[in-house]
């Protein structure tokens, strides 16, 4: 328990080192699911970042407490941002901005082909415009390259006309800042099984989306800087395996070295499943869609069809598959709930 006091001070003391605004309702709670444990023979418990508060909480208003903390920083008046159509990341950004009274761009990806007017208009695209964003559209679809290149050219506009604009890159060619906000959602976690029922100090296995990979990432980083080894399953969410791999393990390494942690991480430490993606990112299948009502039905719990939904997906293919039977298994449910709303036609 010392050691794990001292490595936990000495990390808090590492990333204080960034500027951060205060955003999130936390710590969020951390649950038992015994219907869908029972259901699926495993001891399951869940992580409520559904619940970090600001406009339908989610694990971005974590990143975003540092982000929007080097923006103050800056002296930036305006936030920009790129993201799908039914973007999380993009939703969370509008909200906060309008909080700490800036203004906001987002870039909308039209990443998913064949999209229905629901998806163009409803879920969180209701909620950018409710929230006051000003709404680009990038038709490229998936090129994570020339987006950005598209929001730099934005920006460089916007200062042009007096403004002082704050990109938030969440590309490889970028220092991944809010991957500490998963590297405090560790400590957070650390915190609450000191505290908590013993039947919860000994997770087995914790399962969360990965796409940007700054969750993932920062997570995985919090866990081992405290000495916690439990495997961290990222679910893949974007893209398969081969590209997820490296990336994480690259977001991760450079999180570590941002803040100076006497820590590296290797392949071997990467674990992610892309078991449940196809047929791509966004696009919705029988085992999420599966995932999705066996989770409301036995729990009273909303999942989405683009991230939550495939992570559960993947727990419950382990589990009936006798790969996890029997294990104390953590969901980490990083929120994304009205995304639902725009998959009415394919969900009801
Ligand atoms: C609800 C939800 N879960 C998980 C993720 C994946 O997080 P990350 O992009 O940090 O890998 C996202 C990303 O947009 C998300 O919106």
């Amino acid at each position: 328990m010392s050691s794990l006091n001292s490595s936990k001070t000495a990390l808090k003391a590492a990333v204080a080192k960034f500027a951060t605004v205060q955003l999130g309702h936390m710590p969020t709670p951390l649950e038992e699911m015994p219907n869908l444990g029972k259901e699926l023979g495993l001891s399951l418990f869940v992580k409520r970042d559904d619940c970090t508060g600001i406009a339908f909480g989610g694990n971005k208003i974590r990143q975003l407490e540092f982000y929007f903390g080097q923006a103050l920083e800056q002296g930036a008046d305006t936030v920009l941002i790129t993201g799908a159509v039914q973007s999380n990341f993009v939703r969370s950004v509008a909200a906060v901005a309008g909080k700490l009274n800036m203004q906001c761009h987002v870039q909308l990806e039209e990443r998913v082909s064949d999209p229905s007017p629901l998806y163009r208009d409803n879920g969180n695209v209701l909620l950018d415009k409710l929230l006051g964003a000003v709404i680009h559209h990038f038709p490229e679809g998936e090129n994570e390259a020339a987006a950005d290149a598209a929001m730099a050219v934005l920006a460089s506009k916007l200062a042009a006309e007096g403004r002082k604009p704050y990109v938030i890159h969440l590309g490889p060619k970028h220092f991944p800042l809010g991957g500490y906000g998963y590297v405090n959602a560790a400590i957070e976690l650390s915190e609450q099984l000191q505290t908590s029922h013993k039947h919860l100090q000994a997770f087995d296995e914790i399962y969360i989306g990965s796409g940007s990979a700054l969750t993932h990432a920062g997570l995985l980083v919090g866990l081992r800087a405290l000495g916690i080894d439990t495997p961290v399953k990222g679910v893949c969410v974007r893209r398969g395996v081969e590209a997820q791999k490296p990336r994480v393990l690259e977001r991760a390494n450079a999180l570590i070295e941002g803040a100076g942690l006497p820590l590296r991480l290797s392949d071997s430490d990467i674990d992610v499943f892309d078991g449940t993606l196809a047929p791509g990112y966004g696009m919705l299948n029988d085992q999420t869609k599966q995932a999705i009502l066996l989770t409301a039905n036995k729990e009273g719990l909303f999942l989405d069809p683009v991230y939550t939904g495939k992570v559960m997906a993947a727990i419950i293919k382990k589990a009936r598959g006798g790969v996890i039977a029997g294990k104390n298994i953590l969901f980490w449910h990083t929120g994304g709930t009205p995304v639902l709303f725009s998959y009415q036609d394919q969900l009801s």
